[in-house]
């Protein structure tokens, strides 16, 4: 999987996605994250890339030539058109689902916006989505493109070193993740719960299942509203409810 992101500050991509996990993968040759600078593709003598916008008004408007430019000097090579995604507040709120049909695409070039936002002409030309990393406004879209390139890297797989880690856990299947304990047995006077040490997988199995329900249901009604839970679900919820009601 390819990642081009244009940016005017190129620096802080190779620190943050060249450690841990991500840049391990990259090592690997999972994935590749390239950061262009916009300023590089500037004509102004010194090296402007944005400007006061027309109509008036407080702030800067990022230019279109240095951005168009940046994005024809990725895509001249290929023979194929990548996927664009422009981080913006305005764009469509990522979450797992969001994350998941991005992934899809072998190729994503992310433009990182600033000040008051990128001239309009570049964002119908060039940009097949927009997406915001939740509903707040960050200084500018390179730590949305490295929460986005970070969320859908994960997805790869070989990336995570136990696939199950993925499969597994919190928002994959819309349930969050059950509670993890390690050693020590008892921590600060609290015992991790016995089923855990009986070597019972299917017990273990329909605990973390009940405990996972249990969570969504308490934390993110919003999410437990869209289960579609099975009989399985059902019963172990059931058989919850009337064991807190005999206690
Ligand atoms: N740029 C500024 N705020 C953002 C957000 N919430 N999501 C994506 N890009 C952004």
């Amino acid at each position: 999987m390819i990642f081009d992101v244009l940016t005017i500050f190129p620096e802080i991509f190779d620190t943050v996605l060249g450690s841990s996990i991500i840049g391990r993968a990259q090592d690997a040759g999972l994935l590749k994250v390239t950061a262009h600078n916009i300023r590089d593709f500037s004509m102004d003598k010194h090296k402007k890339t944005d400007d006061s916008p027309y109509g008036g008004g407080n702030g800067l408007v990022m230019l279109a030539q240095p951005i168009y430019d940046a994005y024809i000097s990725i895509v001249e090579k290929l023979e194929y058109k990548p996927y664009f995604i422009y981080m913006s507040p305005q764009g469509k709120r990522l979450d797992q689902q969001l994350v998941e049909q991005l992934a899809v695409h072998k190729h994503i070039i992310m433009l990182c916006g600033h000040y008051e936002g990128v001239d309009e002409r570049i964002l119908e030309e060039i940009v097949d989505e927009e997406v915001s990393i939740g509903d707040y406004v960050l200084t500018g879209g390179e730590l949305p493109a490295m929460v986005l390139i970070d969320a859908i890297s994960r997805t790869i797989p070989g990336v995570l070193s136990n696939e199950d880690s993925y499969s597994d856990e919190s928002h994959k299947d819309g349930v969050l993740e059950y509670p993890q304990y390690t050693r020590p047995y008892e921590f600060r006077g609290t015992k991790v719960p016995d089923i855990l040490l009986s070597g019972h997988h299917a017990n273990i199995k329909k605990w973390r299942r009940l405990q996972s329900l249990k969570r969504t249901r308490e934390r993110r009604p919003d999410l437990y509203g869209q289960l579609v839970l099975s009989n399985e679900d059902k019963k172990l919820l059931d058989k919850d409810r009337n064991d807190v009601l005999r206690e």
